[in-house]
């Protein structure tokens, strides 16, 4: 018998859906936030975290969420942005918690596809391929890294400079930053690391901002870039792997005042969510192999283009995801 799962839907006008589940028998409370359905189906990772409480992981769940909802539109892949979040304590009887949201997410029969985001692991993921089919498989932090730097080429290209001549400051060498900072080094590139893990750290986690480098790469929690952050920095640009990287919208014009030009988080790191998703919808690996390729010449021309509108990348991007969210939304009203 699986344990009892609560189920509590979450008022959330506008959403899909948000519900709160506890499953008191493994101390778990998780937050599932679905921002857009797009032909039926929703996609998003789960997140493994410790937040100070309820409210804190809710919030967080639904950012990110919203988050996905405009990576996926930007990218122009067919599915609606959802996310999960379990909230990690001492007590918590992980891979029982992970299989009770997975016995959620069949129940919802494909209309949410999951994956793992930050905190979870391989071992995780593989007890949710045990209860689930609708779960992405392996190799997402791999493509998420190589799409990060395919996104700093991208840059390179629109600027005429090359990678290898960079020095990259990263931020967070764990599952993604790590393999960031390996394709990184293969490329000759100089990297700088800094981690909470001294054993993997060239510089003590708060120097990161500070380091003089050519670019700024954040892989591990959001909100980095902030007004505290962002008048330290001595980059010329930031791309990274993490996701929801700005504290407040604000922050993106901070940056565009200071000049660091943002390759914007939902654009660099969405090579996790084009792989995961399109092989969740069953398409052949050398068409996914070419949506994955084809992320170096679309940073190059959202960066040209920004650069020629002197206005912030991010907020190109955001208008042409919100356009393609807007046009789906006419498209499923007139179904
Ligand atoms: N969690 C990852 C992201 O933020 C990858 C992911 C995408 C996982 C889609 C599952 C489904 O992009």
């Amino acid at each position: 018998m699986p344990p009892a799962v609560e189920i509590t839907r979450v008022s959330a006008p506008g959403w899909q859906e948000v519900v709160r589940l506890e499953a008191p028998s493994c101390g778990m409370v998780a937050f599932v936030a679905i921002h857009a359905g797009f032909q039926g189906r929703s996609f998003g990772g789960i997140r493994i975290h410790r937040y100070p409480n309820e409210h804190a992981a809710l919030t967080d769940a639904k950012a990110l969420a919203w988050a996905m909802s405009h990576k996926l539109a930007f990218a122009e892949l067919p599915g609606g942005g959802a996310k999960a979040v379990i909230l990690d304590h001492p007590d918590l009887q992980r891979q029982a918690a992970v299989r009770c949201l997975g016995d959620y997410v069949e129940s919802l029969a494909g209309a949410w596809g999951c994956g793992p985001d930050l905190g979870f692991t391989t071992t995780d993921l593989a007890t949710l391929q045990d209860v689930t089919r609708f779960v992405a498989c392996q190799g997402l932090d791999a493509a998420a890294a190589a799409g990060v730097v395919a996104s700093m080429e991208g840059l390179m290209d629109a600027s005429n400079g090359r990678l290898a001549d960079c020095h990259v400051a990263v931020q967070g060498a764990g599952a993604v930053g790590g393999a960031v900072v390996q394709l990184l080094r293969d490329r000759g590139a100089r990297v700088t690391v800094a981690d909470i893990d001294p054993s993997r750290s060239d510089c003590a986690p708060e120097s990161i901002y500070d380091l003089e480098a050519d670019l700024l790469c954040p892989c591990a929690l959001g909100s980095v870039l902030n007004a505290d952050t962002i008048p330290r920095l001595a980059v010329s640009a930031v791309c990274g792997a993490a996701n929801n990287q700005l504290a407040e919208d604000s922050d993106a014009q901070r940056l565009h005042r200071r000049k660091i030009l943002l390759v914007p988080d939902f654009v660099a790191n969405a090579g996790a969510a084009i792989l995961g998703v399109l092989q969740m919808l069953g398409q052949p690996a050398a068409h996914i192999e070419a949506r994955l390729d084809a992320m170096r010449p679309q940073v190059e021309e959202l960066v040209r283009l920004a650069r020629q509108q002197n206005r912030p990348p991010r907020d190109l991007a955001l208008d042409l995801a919100r356009q393609r969210l807007q046009r789906r939304g006419s498209e499923s009203e007139a179904q």
